[in-house]
């Protein structure tokens, strides 16, 4: 995990507003530690600490930083405890060469041993630090710096992208192996960062380095080398015409709330995305003729998938295994092949653990189609079809718009594999906003009889199943309470024991299992629960509910999409209550690129 960001002048400048907000748009991709280096002839800048943007750069006073380069990093920990000492970029053993990564160098710890042992001095348990170490083992060698960051990619286990500078030089250089790395091209100036966002605010002209590929900037020109034998590799750079409104709060106090009330119009624009897609029939057709249909994924995605299986099964009759990408490897890849299909679901395309399940279905002849948000992501790359997303961009870290049209997507692939009208789903959008008028402040209110709850439920069925369990997730994300997400069916189970006066449960009804829903009310109430249900505007649930937030009517599986907006609108709400920030919810990032 963790974001890079580098960037090369023509001569000594101020480099610190520059360091600092590029920072803050690579935030959501890590937020333990932030540092900040320059370059300029002989010295080294090298500022960093534990802590977020805003506080390492007033206690360390960043924006008064120059340099004619400059690097910045933040990090999510996996090597090293967020620490002063672990933050990144880091210095060789001398002080001549700074560098940071993303990513993460699974052989950390035997190379620090060997560095040590070379005698080059290790000051951290980071494995951003090896990256460093790694190339200077091979300078100190007398090797060139390019082929000595040549030979470090060969040692560097693992998937990273990384950027380095050196003192009396005027240049950057960066390899890319497994983890995102784009390249700007501005006017006096290049750059280079973790994700292309970033760099939209200072330049549209970019190039997308490959893995194997390393790359060095200056401040008017960007080549590109093999890192096998170090010759030139031609690529043209591209001119990006999206804009960059989407990364404005645009007047909401957090981006999840703005993402969230985004809902409607991104379904909107997915159905016309889809109706236009020239690769959906053969990707329909295909997942008709499966041996297995396997639907893969993590976290929230992981839980479009399971809304898509019940989708494929009730609309289109149609089988699918929703799995988490990384039992997928154990429990079903030995057993793949090439009759089988998986569509592999990432907002991001980069999760570590979904690639390698793709690796693994790969190796195997799977047929591998992606559904993904960010254009270009690794995902959009390795599958043979990938649908879209078309969400723009999601900066909260809890996803919300992503997953809506995760299960916008699957729906509009069970109704095309049904033959079923397709203007049918176009409603989905107007009810998305009925429901966020109708439920907004009744949930808000909900949210403040909440504020000194730690521990709870959400329970649904059948198609209201996944959304349970992305209620629940959702949940615990950013109101750092306990909340579990179950089948309803199974809280009698064993689960039922944490009931006792006024405990919390939250269900979600669908309009076809109300009566089911209805006795595992019943169930808990009966022992002194307080059951909050969302669900339709039905005489039984009134009656059997402690608080019912009303849904619009609509078809089995588009209420239940309906029904995650209020699951949403309570976690923003309950975390906002208790003082936290929804957006940057603490040890957790949006992109884990790690396994
Ligand atoms: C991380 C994020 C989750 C996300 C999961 C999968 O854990 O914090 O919000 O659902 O990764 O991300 P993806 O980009 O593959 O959908």
């Amino acid at each position: 995990m963790c974001g890079i960001f580098g960037i090369v002048k023509e001569k000594e400048e101020n480099l610190g507003e520059i360091l600092i907000s590029a920072a803050e748009r690579l935030t959501y991709r890590g937020y333990d530690s932030v540092g900040m280096a320059t370059i300029s002839g002989d010295k080294i800048d090298l500022r960093k600490d534990e802590g977020k943007v805003d506080t390492v750069a007033e206690k360390y006073n960043i924006a008064e930083m120059s340099g004619q380069r400059g690097i910045t990093q933040l990090r999510w920990a996996t090597f090293g405890v967020p620490s002063q000492i672990n933050a990144q970029p880091h210095l060789d053993s001398n002080g001549l060469m700074v560098g940071a990564h993303n990513g993460n160098v699974v052989n950390n710890i035997e190379l620090r041993e060997q560095f040590i042992a070379e005698g080059l001095t290790v000051r951290s348990e980071n494995d951003g630090e090896s990256c460093v170490h790694a190339v200077e083992r091979y300078v100190k060698r007398g090797y060139e710096t390019i082929d000595a960051i040549r030979l470090a990619y060969g040692d560097l286990g693992g998937d990273y992208a990384f950027v380095i500078g050196q003192v009396n030089d005027d240049k950057l250089y960066a390899m890319k192996k497994g983890s995102g790395l784009v390249i700007g091209i501005g006017e006096g100036f290049t750059c280079l960062s973790s994700d292309l966002p970033s760099l939209l605010p200072l330049t549209r002209k970019i190039i997308r380095p490959q893995d194997g590929e390393i790359i060095i900037l200056w401040a008017d020109r960007v080549e590109l080398r093999s890192v096998t034998d170090g010759k030139l590799i031609e690529r043209e750079p591209e001119t990006i015409t999206e804009t960059m409104d989407a990364v404005q709060k645009g007047g909401y106090p957090h981006f999840m709330l703005k993402e969230i009330h985004e809902q409607p119009q991104v379904a909107r624009e997915l159905h016309h995305l889809l109706d236009d897609s020239f690769e959906l029939d053969s990707i329909v057709d295909k997942m008709r003729n499966a041996r297995n249909l396997y639907l893969i994924a993590c976290g929230t995605s992981y839980h479009a998938c399971i809304s898509g299986s019940v989708a494929l099964a009730q609309i289109a009759g149609r089988a699918a295994i929703p799995v988490l990408a990384p039992q997928f490897i154990s429990q079903f890849a030995p057993t793949v092949n090439h009759d089988d299909v998986g569509i592999f679901v990432s907002q991001s395309g980069e999760t570590k653990d979904v690639l390698n399940a793709l690796h693994a279905a790969e190796e195997k002849g799977i047929t591998a189609f992606g559904i993904a948000n960010v254009i270009g992501s690794t995902l959009t790359q390795a599958t043979e079809s990938c649908l879209p997303l078309g969400c723009g961009y999601e900066i909260s870290v809890p996803a919300t718009k992503t997953f809506t049209n995760q299960v916008y997507n699957f729906l509009y692939l069970a109704y095309k594999m049904a033959g079923r009208d397709l203007t049918e789903l176009e409603q989905i959008p107007a009810l998305m906003e009925k429901t966020l008028e109708m439920v907004a402040p009744q949930v808000e209110h909900l949210a403040s009889t909440l504020d000194d709850v730690d521990d709870l439920y959400t329970l649904g069925y059948g198609s209201t199943f996944p959304i349970a369990l992305e209620g629940a997730l959702k949940l615990k994300e950013i109101t750092y309470a306990h909340c579990e997400g179950m089948l309803s069916t199974e809280f009698k189970h064993g689960p039922l024991s944490a009931v006792t006066e006024n405990y919390p449960i939250i269900f979600t009804s669908g309009k076809n299992d109300i009566p089911l829903i209805i006795s595992g009310i019943n169930e808990v109430t009966a022992r002194g629960a307080r059951a909050i249900v969302i669900g339709p505007d039905d005489k039984r649930l009134h009656d059997n509910s402690d608080d019912l937030i009303i849904i619009p009517d609509a078809e089995e599986q588009i209420s239940a999409l309906l029904a995650v907006l209020p699951l949403q609108l309570l976690s923003y709400h309950m975390s906002v209550a208790r003082g936290y920030d929804p957006d940057f919810p603490r040890n957790l990032s949006k992109t884990l690129t790690v396994d």
